[in-house]
């Protein structure tokens, strides 16, 4: 029989935390205390601490984290927002929301994150802001951009919702380059197969700007304080106590799933060894910058993309396509008239792009299996 290989599998790590998250989940049962209270502050204070920065805000979702970060720079009808269409939809869908336009900056065919060399040529005075995504667990390339958002006043708001624990430049000798720090917020998803996943839909919004904070803060709860009076219009996006008492369970395992996430992307690398020179255009990730990269992905690139695909479906073996349509080509942005050749780097990704299992549960010998069909797809 063959060895079957999920993309992913929750389960297998819930059986390791069970009895403690069951018994955190009792806690809240006790208390029925479900909206905010000190277990989403103690939460906020333990992503804060590992993002090393001042503040954290939980929120409803890493949607939401972009959309209320957005709105606190003062981000609304008119702006252009700067952002790479290789991406979850959620980037530039937060940017749309407020009436603002998404304009599209083209990827690094590398890292798969915005190329700072083609930022400046798309900034205009209406731009706002710069909106880089971490993809994949690794940090974009962001001293240059920062350094154009510095120039131009723009805001830098870090989707860093595949990032968490991510650093960029680690051996630089700068302090203080982890994700979500760097730019002016960082925003972070704890959907379910993220690194740190919740039981449902959560976020959280980093920065070290005080009135950003009190900004997010008050945006999160309709704009009021104190409670029914309203100071601004906001939303309702408060994240659940549940979620939180799942996540600082979770949290305390983070560090040594990332390790496990590592070890596996280094036994891809070197397993693959020898496809990289005998198939043509068989690429593995780049880590840029000696960059802490949290392997939220593991994503190869192949030309014969989808034919691979198909053939490890048919042995068991999961895998998926982050993302199958460049933002700028979807059917939602027609109105923005771009065209197929406008955002090229992008549009090839999309078309090569393959993400393989990679979680901390994931074994060696179904880690073995998965290199081996693949080998064994291109002995054919
Ligand atoms: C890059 C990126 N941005 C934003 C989001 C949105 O997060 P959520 O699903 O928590 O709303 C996600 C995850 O789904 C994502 O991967």
């Amino acid at each position: 029989m063959k060895t079957k290989v999920p993309f992913f599998d929750l389960a297998v790590q819930f059986r390791s935390i069970e009895n403690e998250i069951k018994s955190a989940l009792d806690d809240v049962f006790q208390n029925q205390q479900f909206i905010m209270g000190p277990k989403v502050q103690a939460l906020e204070e333990a992503i804060a601490h590992y993002c090393q920065t001042q503040y954290a805000i939980g929120v409803a979702s890493g949607s939401d984290a972009l959309l209320l970060s957005l709105m606190a720079c003062g981000v609304g009808t008119g702006d252009e927002v700067l952002l790479p269409p290789f991406t979850f939809f959620a980037t530039a869908g937060s940017v749309s929301r407020l009436g603002a336009t998404p304009v599209f900056v083209d990827i690094d065919g590398e890292t798969y994150n915005m190329d700072p060399s083609k930022i400046e040529e798309k900034i205009t005075a209406k731009t706002k802001a710069i909106l880089p995504v971490h993809l994949f667990g690794q940090c974009a390339d962001m001293d240059p951009l920062l350094e154009i958002a510095k120039e131009k006043k723009l805001s830098v708001i870090e989707d860093a919702a595949q990032a968490l624990g991510a650093e960029y430049k680690p051996n630089a000798g700068s302090e203080g380059r982890r994700a979500g720090q760097i730019g002016d917020l960082g925003c972070f998803s704890f959907y379910p197969t993220k690194n740190l996943g919740a039981f449902g839909d959560a976020g959280m919004v980093v920065t070290d700007h005080p009135l950003l904070t009190e900004k997010v803060r008050l945006l999160r709860v309709h704009g009021s304080q104190p409670k029914y009076f309203h100071k601004t219009i906001g939303i309702n996006s408060r994240l659940d106590t549940i979620q939180a008492a799942i996540l600082l369970v979770k949290l305390k395992y983070l560090e040594k799933w990332t390790a496990e996430r590592q070890r596996k992307a280094e036994r891809y690398q070197q397993q693959f060894e020898n496809l990289l020179s005998s198939v043509k255009g068989f690429k593995l990730p780049t880590v840029q910058f000696q960059n802490r990269h949290i392997f939220h992905q593991y994503v190869i690139r192949v030309p014969e993309r989808d034919r691979l695909r198909k053939f490890l479906a048919e042995e068991g073996i999961g895998t998926d396509i982050y993302y199958p349509v460049p933002l700028h080509l979807q059917e939602c942005y027609s109105f923005l008239k771009y065209r197929r050749g406008d955002l090229p780097v992008s549009e090839k990704a999309s078309e090569e792009v393959l993400a393989l299992p990679i979680y901390p549960e994931l074994t060696e010998d179904q880690q073995t299996v998965v290199v081996n069909r693949i080998k064994a797809f291109y002995s054919k």
